[in-house]
């Protein structure tokens, strides 16, 4: 690899940076007296990409194309990560504490970058992905990949991702009930009724498993209270110990007791939860929006995009702001990968403009491209971002993150 040229050419170092080159020139100084060995843990010369399942096939599919652009030259392959977000990390923090470079792109949540950046696991790519290159994308998903001077991750598909409530407008519908709610007694209501005048198995589902997802779920209750996890205020003592965060959480739990929801929500996930919706068994469900993308598609479920409304994440009061938790994937280089140049080959091909709308086009996902939101064959694939564009962009909060 060539430090001269890396991620650190032409910059001003800060302190970790420069431990950081220190390691890698010395990393650099072996490498010269091995020539041919490959150095390093990652010398298979592949890019090795780890991501959660590919369940629509559309990251084969790019994958096979880039592999055919760069023939002779480039090779990636897919390693199949868990598709819970949290067992998922776990795997890479043993990957990276075994300082392995064999893994050199990684997909990696929203929360990941601020959290990876400090344990030098990624690679700061301000050279390669400079202000002149995130200005074409959504800032919020900038943002979360920015740590102290640096950056860390490519927005890539499904980013920005936000928390939604959907809705069967025609179970609604038929009783009587032409809007959707509010607030979240105005949801534990009509869940109750409509689930029993409907003859539907269940009110409300949503992801309220011990695990990344019920995080998620959890934050939106605090927040729609006026509550939070650290103060914004003094830049982060920890508030939750409030009475609007416990309100929060109180009426978190009271979908359960009043019996708007089931019992079995505490242990799902995604998986069942999407699962239920789809298969027409709950009139509400709180989801990301990669959810629409399978209403109309038979092989997913028989529900129909005209029978299913959008709704922002209730509130504790009507007029009160509403607040959803921001999600999404990204795309970081492995620190201790030995093929950084052609890592960031494969990462500027998946999150281009082009790879981005064949794979929103394929699932229904959020792309991170602004350009992308005025195109109109992703708008046809993906409606939900026009629909919930406010709340997508505007109405997006970032899990706490502390050091
Ligand atoms: C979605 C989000 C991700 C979040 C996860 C929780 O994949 O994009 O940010 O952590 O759900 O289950």
């Amino acid at each position: 690899r060539n430090e001269g040229s890396g991620a650190f050419a032409g910059r001003k170092l800060n302190r970790r940076d420069f431990l950081k080159m220190g390691g890698a020139g010395l990393a650099g100084a072996a490498l010269l007296g091995s020539a041919g060995c490959g150095g390093g843990s990652g010398g298979s010369g592949e890019i090795i990409f780890s991501m959660g399942p590919d369940t629509d096939g559309s990251i084969a599919k790019l994958i096979d194309k880039f592999n055919k652009q760069n023939k002779g030259k480039l090779k990636a392959s897919h390693r199949e990560m868990p598709a819970d977000t949290g067992q998922y990390y776990d795997k890479l923090r043993t990957e990276f504490q075994a300082a392995s470079g064999d893994i050199s792109v990684i997909g990696t949540d929203v929360i990941w970058p601020k959290q990876f950046a400090p344990q030098n696991w990624t690679m700061d790519l301000s050279d390669r992905f400079p202000a002149s290159d995130q200005k074409d994308f959504i800032p919020v998903t900038i943002e979360v990949a920015e740590y102290e001077d640096g950056i860390f991750s490519v927005p890539w598909c499904s980013c920005p991702d936000a928390g939604l409530l959907y809705y069967r407008k025609d179970l609604l519908d038929e009783s009587g009930i032409s809007s959707p709610p509010e607030t979240w007694d105005d949801l534990k209501d009509m869940a109750v009724q409509v689930s029993e005048e409907a003859g539907v198995q269940n009110g409300f589902v949503f992801q309220g498993s011990n695990y990344e997802g019920g995080v998620c779920n959890a934050l939106e209750y605090i927040w729609t209270h006026g509550g939070d996890v650290l103060s914004e205020v003094t830049g982060g003592d920890v508030v939750i110990d409030s009475p609007e965060a416990a309100a929060g959480l109180e009426t978190y739990a009271s979908m359960l007791s009043s019996g708007a929801a089931p019992e079995a929500v505490a242990n799902w996930t995604e998986t069942e939860s999407s699962a239920n919706f789809y298969n027409g068994d709950s009139v509400f469900i709180r989801y990301w929006p990669s959810l629409y993308g399978g209403f109309g598609d038979p092989a997913t479920t028989k529900i129909k995009p005209d029978q299913v409304g959008i709704a922002p994440i209730p509130v504790d009061k009507p007029g009160n702001p509403t607040y959803s938790c921001l999600g999404g994937w990204m795309m970081s280089i492995n620190a201790n990968t030995d093929i950084d140049d052609d890592a960031w080959k494969f990462i500027e091909f998946m999150t281009s403009a082009q790879s981005q709308k064949e794979r929103v086009i394929i699932g229904g996902y959020d792309p991170s491209r602004k350009v992308l939101y005025d195109d109109p064959e992703v708008a046809e694939a993906t409606p939900v971002v026009k629909l919930a564009k406010d709340v997508l962009i505007n109405n997006v909060r970032s899990r706490p993150v502390t050091e």
